[in-house]
């Protein structure tokens, strides 16, 4: 069968997709443009996108009746319309669980980085500006001790929590249902209202997925409820957070800064974002280690040939496609 695949990913993947089916990838070392997507997808019978395509029923439209799968390389599929493929019998699927820890460490590096101010003390020194030792000299805050706000619950934002018993920190959470009783023991962590979240927390990390509920779900009031102290981390959508807002808050000190892996409108920055120097802002790196790129690469594309073998997949996202 005839599949596209939007972006060179992890070489075993590639090899593996080879091996069984006809398969063509983007040369290009950029996202294709909507109209290269267009023509590349017409005719195949699957798709493997990644989360800066957007796949919605003009894209189904140009695949063709013929589309029997799209398999996203990421955990997160926002950027796919599933009612729309579901309508159309079309299966999508994602890449759960493989990035969890890694994307973990990366909330993690984010939650460092802001507090000791790392990225603006490391532009300093390779400036040659360090003169020696200095008593002010960068001071940051402390982590140990401290309270983090979860909001999202999920496998992601638990992983984060694991972590933060190292640095004795209280955990608060936020989530749209409560986890059971045993995990939140497990994790030594509280459910609370997300406004007593953002009130205690001296670091906040957002790990929900994106949806019209969760879309500006921080936005301006939300930022002035937290403390002045306190630190903004995302590594889960841009769009969870008012990007306006928040430079406001970074600019006008309601809070003291922020840990950004992804953005509103990505790969887009707000104007001013980048001239804040108290955000920490990377190029959505959160699952980018080597061993996990290539296991999102392996299971996107076992999702993917499962559903032209006529199989379950591992891994998707609408399950009531799937007459098996
Ligand atoms: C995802 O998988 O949703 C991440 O944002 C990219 O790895």
């Amino acid at each position: 069968m005839k599949v596209y695949i939007t972006r060179r990913i992890p070489e075993p993947g590639i090899e593996m997709m080879a091996k069984e089916h006809e398969i063509e990838v983007n040369p290009y070392d950029r996202v294709l443009t909507r109209e290269e997507l267009l023509k590349a997808v017409k005719g195949r019978d699957g798709i493997l996108c990644l989360l800066t395509d957007k796949i919605d029923a003009e894209a189904f439209d140009a695949a063709g009746p013929q589309l029997k799968v799209v398999s996203n390389y990421a955990v997160g599929y926002d950027n796919i319309d599933v009612n729309e493929a579901t309508r159309r019998r079309i299966v999508v699927t994602n890449t759960p669980g493989v990035l969890t820890e890694t994307t973990a460490d990366l909330a993690w590096t984010l939650i460092m980085s802001v507090a000791r101010r790392i990225a603006e003390a490391d532009k300093f020194t390779k400036a040659g500006k360090y003169e020696g030792w200095a008593p002010m000299l960068f001071l940051g805050q402390d982590v140990f001790g401290k309270t983090l706000g979860i909001v999202g619950m999920g496998r992601i934002g638990q992983a984060v929590a694991r972590r933060a018993k190292g640095f004795n920190m209280k955990v608060l959470y936020n989530d749209i249902k409560r986890i059971p009783k045993e995990l939140e023991r497990e994790l030594n962590t509280t459910f609370v209202s997300l406004d007593e979240l953002l009130e205690r927390s001296d670091f906040v990390s957002l790990h929900t997925f994106l949806s019209p509920e969760t879309h500006h779900l921080i936005n301006e009031v939300r930022l002035k409820k937290m403390k002045k102290t306190a630190y903004l981390i995302n590594t889960s959508r841009g769009p969870v957070v008012d990007e306006a807002a928040l430079v406001k808050a970074l600019k006008e000190g309601w809070i003291t800064g922020a840990g950004l892996d992804v953005y509103e409108f990505e790969p887009k920055l707000v104007p001013g974002l980048a001239e804040c120097e108290n955000a920490v802002i990377l190029p959505h790196i959160a699952s980018a280690s080597v061993e996990t790129r290539t296991k999102m690469a392996t299971m996107a594309v076992e999702n993917l040939l499962a559903v032209l073998a006529n199989k379950r997949p591992p891994n998707p996202v609408n399950p009531e496609v799937l007459g098996l």
